[in-house]
């Protein structure tokens, strides 16, 4: 656990993790990475916070048995139900955790209508209420829960017709709530990037953790004298609960965001 070439373990409960994966391989690029997703009990966001918490739990003690140095939740759900426990059980271990990228949202003008998406988990649980606490006086805020997202990326099914129709009545009630900015509050739905601006246009701004959890993560391997030392560039080692998904957290890996 305490050894600087050792991997940073990465969790999602499917492939939304990948997309910090890839921030992570930016900010990052000399370390090891060991991603593993649940995919056997995705989705994870319409399931109960004690469920979640155990799955977690689990993830976690998997990837410290495989060598570990750091945890990165790549998941807001499980960030929402499990982190605060996992710092409490692990407390010399590095646990980095999503949560949604309200504040850049709230700040980026003034009072703008911010709607962030997320799973049911995360929208319900107290770190979201105090988050939407910090930042009620900054920006009209509309909690949007999407679940229906997670399993379209789960089958690789982005730019579908699927995807659009799906993302299209979930909009619907807020056609003319002049949306300023959305908040991506689940790490699956930058996969849905494209589909969501193809409904919402070109004008609306999209904010989510990712970058900002890969820069944390180098900040806190730093502080605990874990980045590791070789200039050589790291490698990627894909786990799944369901291997029958492994070809398409490859080909996630290298889907464009933007
Ligand atoms: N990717 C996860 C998140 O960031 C959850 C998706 C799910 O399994 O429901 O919240």
């Amino acid at each position: 656990m305490n050894n600087p070439s050792s991997p940073i373990g990465v969790f999602d409960s499917g492939m939304g993790g990948i997309s910090v994966l890839q921030q992570l391989l930016r900010v990052l690029p000399h370390e090891d990475m060991l991603y593993f997703g649940d995919g056997a009990n995705a989705p994870y966001g319409t399931k109960p916070t004690a469920v979640i918490r155990d799955l977690t739990e689990r993830a976690a003690e998997h990837l410290l048995a495989r060598g570990a140095k750091a945890i990165v939740l790549a998941c807001n759900t499980a960030t929402s139900a499990a982190a605060a426990a996992l710092r409490e059980r692990y407390p010399d271990l590095p646990v980095i955790g999503l949560e949604p990228a309200l504040k850049p949202a709230a700040l980026s003008a003034a009072y703008p209508t911010v709607v962030v998406m997320a799973t049911p988990l995360t929208l319900k649980e107290e770190k979201f209420a105090a988050l939407t606490r910090r930042f009620a006086d900054k920006c009209r805020i509309i909690a949007l829960p999407a679940p229906g997202l997670v399993p379209l990326v789960e089958a690789g099914r982005m730019g579908t017709d699927d995807a659009r129709t799906y993302i299209e009545a979930l909009f619907a009630p807020y056609r003319d709530e002049g949306i300023d900015c959305v908040v991506l509050g689940c790490t699956h739905f930058p996969f849905m990037k494209r589909d969501l601006r193809a409904v919402l246009g070109h004008t609306v701004r999209f904010y989510d953790g990712a970058e900002g959890a890969a820069r944390q993560t180098r900040v806190l391997l730093d502080r605990a004298g874990l980045l590791n030392p070789k200039e050589i560039p790291g490698t990627i080692c894909f786990e799944n609960s369901d291997e029958t998904r492994l070809p398409l957290m490859e080909r996630l890996l290298q889907y464009e965001i933007d």
